[in-house]
């Protein structure tokens, strides 16, 4: 090993060196519309997958795509040197839609402006993924005894639901000594945080039907039944709107509160409001307090209405009372919650007032609890403070990643979070972007993660 390569110097050059190779990189990859949740992109979701082996290829390491019943898997790695430890890094490579009017250049064209780089999948996940890369190359340039793994998925934005599938028929292959996932968001610029657990998420829809076709309100309005107007009472009943409180009996029973020394750390993460609602661009919210705020996203469940869909909303009047109305919902879920209780609850609350209303529930995930203590998540805050100059706080997330609690069962070792994301970068917004600091700052962290972890016991 050559450690004059990973010095801060060192890495900081070599991120400039690097730099027209990832943005090269980062253009192919962003450039292909990896959207798991449109059917007729599923020719694009394989194309990312042909253009991440590719990738691998052309700097040095190898890579197979691996199959599963839904989409495919990549694996690459370097180095496959059985006296040396293993990390796998997990980002995912398929995006969010990207149908928002508010798009100030085409989604799916990469657009460099300075420092930043914008466009679909840039910084959730492709951005983080490369970065992570990269500083997997600069760790082999000076010839860091690791096998350093990456396992991208490509279906992460529809909730992994093959991915369990995937990992056991392919689990021969993975065997690893720790993973660490590049898909989380910092409390903001400057202020790394590293999560300490993610919500769990747990979909679902209730839809009621009372009649097979309109009806005129005049002439049997007052009698016929208004699904619509039940279902809102429905949600009405199980959430208060305005302060989000859930009033399903036991919905709260499973909710671990965050211990002491978590507030405390919470409190010194550098968490503002201000901050937060600039960084999100959000004006209101239901509580001013930083405290509560961090409560309610990163240690509460939650229930959020989505959608609702029923009766006219066309020009004019138009007077019917609508045959069928559907609502969308889903429940954020906090350790130690778990979908099937959770929705048990839910389905034992709605048939009990409301028996004829149907729920159709969709593909859940897991709240996951992560670790704090010990070398791995020690080399985590290190290498924050190395690369970004700045102390990591343990917080928590409140956005899901099904992979997380899926990779720890069947893989049988421990997930820990070395994020590069912000909140301005804006997940599944409009506008998505990533930059250059978070992406030479994440090499120059990965890079020495990676040094650090290769002095580890295997
Ligand atoms: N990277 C996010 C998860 C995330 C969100 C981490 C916020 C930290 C903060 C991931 O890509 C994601 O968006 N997950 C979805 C899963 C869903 C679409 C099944 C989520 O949390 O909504
Ligand atoms: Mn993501
Ligand atoms: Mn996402």
């Amino acid at each position: 090993m050559n450690p004059a390569l990973l010095t801060r110097e060192a890495l900081a050059q070599y991120a400039v060196e690097s730099r027209e190779a990832f943005e090269a990189e980062l253009r192919t990859l962003v450039e292909i519309p990896s959207i798991s949740a449109d059917p007729s992109h599923q020719g694009d979701v394989r194309r990312v997958a042909e253009a991440a082996r590719a990738l691998f290829e052309r700097h040095g390491g190898r890579a197979e795509v691996l199959e599963t019943s839904g989409n495919p898997l990549i694996h690459g790695w370097f180095g496959e040197d059985p006296r040396f430890p293993t990390i796998t890094v997990y980002n995912h490579l398929d995006v969010q839609p990207a149908d928002e009017p508010e798009w100030t250049a085409a989604p799916f064209s990469f657009v460099v402006d300075g420092d930043t780089y914008r466009g679909r999948g840039s910084t959730d996940d492709k951005g983080p993924a490369l970065t992570a890369f990269f500083g997997a190359l600069a760790a082999r340039r000076a010839g860091v005894p690791l096998n350093i793994h990456f396992l991208w998925e490509t279906e992460e934005e529809i909730g992994s639901p093959s991915f369990e599938g995937g990992l056991h028929h392919h689990k021969g292959r993975l065997h690893t000594d720790a993973i660490v996932v590049s898909d989380t968001v910092w409390v903001t610029r400057g202020k790394p945080s590293t999560p300490a657990g993610l919500r769990g998420l747990k979909g679902f829809i209730l839809s009621l039907e009372t009649a097979d076709h309109d009806l005129h309100s005049g002439v049997v309005g007052g009698a016929a039944r208004n699904p619509l107007a039940e279902l809102i009472k429905v949600v009405a009943t199980m959430m208060d709107g305005e302060t989000g409180k859930v009033k399903i009996p036991g919905f709260y029973d499973e909710v671990v509160k965050p211990s002491k020394q978590e507030l405390e750390e919470w409190a010194h993460s550098g968490f503002s409001v201000a901050t937060f609602k600039q960084d999100h661009m959000i004006t209101g919210l239901r509580t001013e307090d930083p405290m509560k705020v961090m409560k309610r996203v990163w240690g509460r469940p939650t229930m959020e209405v989505h959608g609702v869909v029923g009766g006219y909303t066309g020009p004019g009047i138009k007077s019917a009372v609508p045959p069928r109305a559907e609502i969308k919902l889903s429940c954020r879920l906090v350790p130690d919650m778990d979908e099937a209780s959770t929705m048990a609850r839910i389905r034992a609350f709605v048939n009990e007032h409301f028996p004829d209303v149907q729920i159709h529930e969709e593909h859940g995930l897991a709240p996951f609890k992560g670790h704090v203590t010990g070398p791995y998540a020690a080399a985590i805050k290190d290498a924050y403070r190395f690369a970004f100059n700045a102390p990591c706080a343990f917080t928590r997330e409140g956005g899901s990643i099904g992979a997380t609690k899926t990779m720890e069962e069947v893989l049988g070792c421990e997930v820990y979070f070395l994020g590069l994301s912000l909140p301005s970068h804006g997940y599944h917004a409009p506008n998505e972007n990533y930059d250059w600091e978070q992406a030479s700052g994440g090499m120059a962290a990965f890079a020495h993660y990676f040094e650090t972890v290769s002095g580890f016991q295997r």
